[in-house]
């Protein structure tokens, strides 16, 4: 069922009690599917939400252009497993302008992503809690392709208390590795041809650890190199930090984050490995 307002939200979802959440901004993928899939085999109700949140993007980025394709997006949903497909306006999510903002701490929404993107993350947390508080699930599925917005909003539940788990479902790739993304549709075709050398150029980084080599910069230039490869591609940037804190480190001791971004043109392309401690 497609369903675009808040009370009537509330009102189906009002006796059920073992609620799985997987929130989207739509331009559903197999990425996304995976999420719904998952979360189906849980739960008695599989909510999904799409909604294009305005207050995660800046005013230079891509949110007037964002694809957006309700009747297609339903079909795969509910296809995927979704009972209910929470689709509101930005007027039934904001008002005429909401003056309440969630926001968590600098020290891991204004690094990565958060660098360029400022305002981005205050967005993101800001919607998810929202969207939370109106649907009220025992479980909320999240993509590990967005590793420091799975890190923000975990911080987010445990530091307000909310009555929720965090689940993290792995990253769904292209036949050659590539993340799946809605801007993946943005790269021309040779753009697209060299986007391999992002999951390549970190899979050398995962050789280059599980070999031995622990220290952050060695690391970190070889993915600059392996990425040469990528002509048209500009680094924005690349990141070994610890994986709850985001905190920098010199050498490699614990459970790390490896985050990058990197520009084909103007389109953003971000992924990530998870390097495990002590291995
Ligand atoms: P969106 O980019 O639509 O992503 C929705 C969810 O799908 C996120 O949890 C994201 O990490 C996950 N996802 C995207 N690509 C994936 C892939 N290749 N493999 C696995 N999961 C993938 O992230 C957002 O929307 C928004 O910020 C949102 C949380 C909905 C708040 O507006």
């Amino acid at each position: 069922m497609l369903i675009d307002s808040i009370s009537k939200m509330r009102q189906v979802l009002s006796n059920k009690n073992n609620i799985g959440f997987v929130p989207t901004m739509g331009a559903l993928h197999e990425g996304h599917l995976s999420l719904i899939k998952t979360a189906r085999k849980h739960h008695e109700v599989v909510v999904v939400s799409i909604f294009v949140n305005p207050s995660q993007f800046a005013p230079h980025e891509d949110y007037d252009t964002y694809p957006r394709n309700i009747d297609k997006d339903y079909a795969l949903a509910i296809s995927a497993g979704a009972d209910y497909v929470f689709s509101p306006s930005v007027f039934e999510i904001y008002g005429t302008g909401s003056l309440t903002h969630v926001i968590v701490d600098p020290t891991l929404t204004d690094i990565l992503c958060g660098a360029t993107r400022p305002t981005h993350f205050k967005g993101v947390t800001t919607v998810v809690a929202l969207l939370i508080n109106i649907i009220k699930p025992q479980k909320i599925y999240l993509g590990e392709k967005d590793a420091q917005q799975v890190i923000i909003l975990k911080r987010m539940v445990k530091d307000l208390h909310m009555d929720l788990k965090v689940v993290t479902c792995p990253t769904i790739r292209d036949y050659d590795g590539l993340a799946l993304s809605s801007r993946n549709a943005n790269l021309n075709i040779q753009e697209r041809h060299e986007a391999v050398y992002l999951y390549q150029s970190l899979l050398m980084i995962k050789k280059l650890y599980t070999l031995g080599e622990l220290n952050v910069e060695t690391l970190k230039k070889s993915f600059t190199e392996v990425l040469k490869n990528a002509t048209l591609a500009k680094i924005d940037y690349v990141e070994i930090l610890g994986y709850d804190d985001l905190q920098s480190m010199k050498t490699i001791e614990k459970k790390v984050l490896v985050a990058v971004a990197v520009f084909f043109g103007k389109t953003r392309l971000i992924d990530n490995i998870v390097l495990e401690g002590g291995e």
